[in-house]
């Protein structure tokens, strides 16, 4: 089996177009070396989002939007397809790398979603980074720039067929403080079964209404199509809910697919044996 990675930087027009496309050029080739040296596609997709975590060009981690209070709450979420196992963590505060939370809880294997507070002192019982959470309100946010639809996600094919899917957000900005959307939500914002892997983002009151990673594996279990299984979900996004959408899906032969509403364009990077590609 040839690996493969798909990663997207969510949905939505940003100015700081170059050193975007730098960060998702970095995030994509860490995540396909892990693949290509044989690790497992759940290795990859959290590398792959932890890298965009750190990149404040990014709506996730470091450079997560604001509630309305002027507070940094983030979600993240990763699957894998082979097992189902899932690990999944919403409204949290002070953690550097919210994905890095989720894959703990995945490993942990007791609870599959904890928030707030509670996966907070998770974290801390398992030595993951913790910082002050005023460090997450950096001057970009204050600047206000970021596209309030932003989210990162990663979707990987290894050397095995094993598929695995991860999604981080900071969300809306200007939520309510408590407010959780898709990204965490399993089957709405990140899925993974053994036949496909899906991250979305877009609006997130929408995507959980229609379950929207999870109808992408009923479509690609009608048509063994990605692409055709990815325009499916989007298209019947638009008919029946307000706001936007995006997703990214690979396949357990490393077939990718992407698809997002009219009008909206979706940074990604592609890596596997052709190389790293980044475009839209
Ligand atoms: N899709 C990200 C969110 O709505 O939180």
């Amino acid at each position: 089996m040839t690996p493969a990675i798909l990663v997207h930087g969510g949905v939505g027009p940003h100015p700081s177009e170059a050193r975007r496309r730098q960060g998702m050029a970095r995030a994509t080739e860490a995540g396909y070396a892990l693949l290509a040296a044989g690790k497992p596609a759940l290795d990859a997709v959290e590398m792959a989002v932890a890298i965009l975590e750190d990149d404040p060009t990014f709506n996730a981690g470091c450079g997560s939007v604001l509630t309305e209070a002027g507070t940094v709450e983030t979600d993240a979420a990763l699957m894998e397809g082979h097992t189902l196992r899932a690990g999944a963590v919403g409204s949290v505060t002070g953690i550097q790398n919210p994905i890095r939370l989720a894959r703990a809880l995945l490993e942990d294997g007791r609870h599959v979603f904890l928030v707030g507070s509670g996966a907070e002192t998770f974290a801390k019982s398992r030595g993951l980074t913790q910082i002050d959470p005023a460090s997450l309100v950096t001057a970009a946010q204050k600047k206000d720039w970021l596209d309030h639809r932003g989210t990162v996600g990663a979707v990987a094919c290894d050397a095995f067929g094993h598929l695995a899917a991860a999604t981080s957000t900071g969300g809306l900005r200007g939520k309510h403080p408590g407010r959780i959307g898709d990204s965490p939500v399993i089957g709405a914002g990140t899925y993974a079964d053994r036949r496909v892997a899906v991250s979305c983002t877009g609006d997130g009151e929408s995507i959980m209404r229609t379950v929207l990673a999870h109808r992408v594996a009923v479509s690609y279990g009608i048509h063994l199509d990605p692409l055709q299984a990815a325009a499916d979900a989007v298209d019947f996004f638009g008919l029946e809910v307000p706001g936007i959408a995006g997703l990214i899906v690979i396949d357990l032969c490393g077939r990718m697919g992407f698809a997002s509403s009219p009008g909206t364009t979706m940074l990604s990077g592609r890596g596997d044996a052709t190389g790293i590609h980044v475009g839209y």
